[in-house]
């Protein structure tokens, strides 16, 4: 077999088109402009392009876009207050904190702090409840567009074993929420997790987010499964590559998604998508 390609990059500009109409629409009815808000502490370069990105997606979609860039020595007091602030302004619908943070500023207490009603990024305890009890309302991002790419490729997914790499809080768990939901039977497995090949080997639906270039040959791909690919990886040689072998995968899989060019772009559309979403329950 070979692959069909899920193009993430065209799926995320028809989201995105489709948002700034609407936007446009909002503002001829004399509605608001959604307004979103990135907070970046310290220098990560990855993070700053990531910060970018979300910035001037926001922009072209005709969002009010706050942006506050924070030095490393910000303490996680004045952290709070800036969102203490950003929870209080009723131009904002969305707060996102970029994440990781330095290591003197607990995460979890910064993403509590976002009110859950302004929690676009959709870390919040109280929205991956939501999520876990099927009654969701924000929806991590990166999760959120993988089952929009999934949507598009029409296959029913009620039923289907979905193998999901990776136990993070960003995609490996709530992936695992948004595939249940859909009715997959899941497996969620870590580096701890035994006969990883074998439990791939029998997927219908495979997640790959551990962050390694290439960690999954395309030997492990079942005949006719579906792949996704949530890495970016830099190698020494400036090339971009995935959690997936992209090449032999796709002898096996029915689709699949590529890197550069897949989920990626899904995430800043879906962000996009969440603020308006959050502007519409705050009208
Ligand atoms: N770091 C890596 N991915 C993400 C994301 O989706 N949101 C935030 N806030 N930080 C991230």
């Amino acid at each position: 077999m070979s692959a069909t390609i899920i193009d993430g990059k065209q799926i995320a500009a028809d989201l995105k088109e489709s948002i700034r109409q609407e936007v446009e629409s909002r503002i001829e009815k004399g509605l608001r402009r959604p307004g979103l808000a990135v907070v970046l502490v310290g220098d990560d370069p990855a993070s700053a392009v990531y910060v970018n990105s979300k910035r001037k997606s926001c922009e072209a979609a005709g969002f009010v876009s706050k942006a506050f860039i924070k030095p490393t020595t910000m303490t996680q007091d004045e952290l709070f207050a800036l969102i203490d602030e950003l929870n209080a302004d009723d131009e904002i619908d969305g707060i996102l904190v970029q994440l990781p943070l330095p290591e003197h500023i607990n995460g979890d207490e910064v993403i509590e702090r976002i009110l859950p009603e302004k929690d676009v990024d959709g870390f919040h305890p109280y929205n991956v409840g939501r999520l876990a009890l099927r009654m969701p309302l924000l929806r991590s991002c990166t999760p959120k567009g993988i089952m929009t790419m999934l949507e598009k490729t029409g296959i029913d997914l009620v039923g289907q074993d979905a193998v999901i790499i990776g136990q993070s809080n960003i995609v490996g768990r709530p992936m695992a929420l948004e595939l249940l939901a859909a009715r997959c039977t899941i497996t969620v497995c870590h580096s701890r997790t035994k006969d990883l090949e074998d439990k791939v080997k029998g997927a219908d639906i495979v997640v790959a987010a551990v962050g390694i270039p290439n960690f999954v040959p395309g030997s492990w791909v079942k005949e006719g499964a579906i792949v996704i690919d949530v890495g970016i990886n830099r190698l020494d040689n400036g090339k971009l590559v995935g959690d997936v072998d992209f090449h032999t995968a796709a002898e096996k899989a029915s689709w699949i998604t590529p890197v550069p060019g897949g989920v990626g772009p899904m995430t800043v559309a879906t962000l996009l998508e969440n603020t308006l979403e959050s502007a519409k329950m705050r009208d």
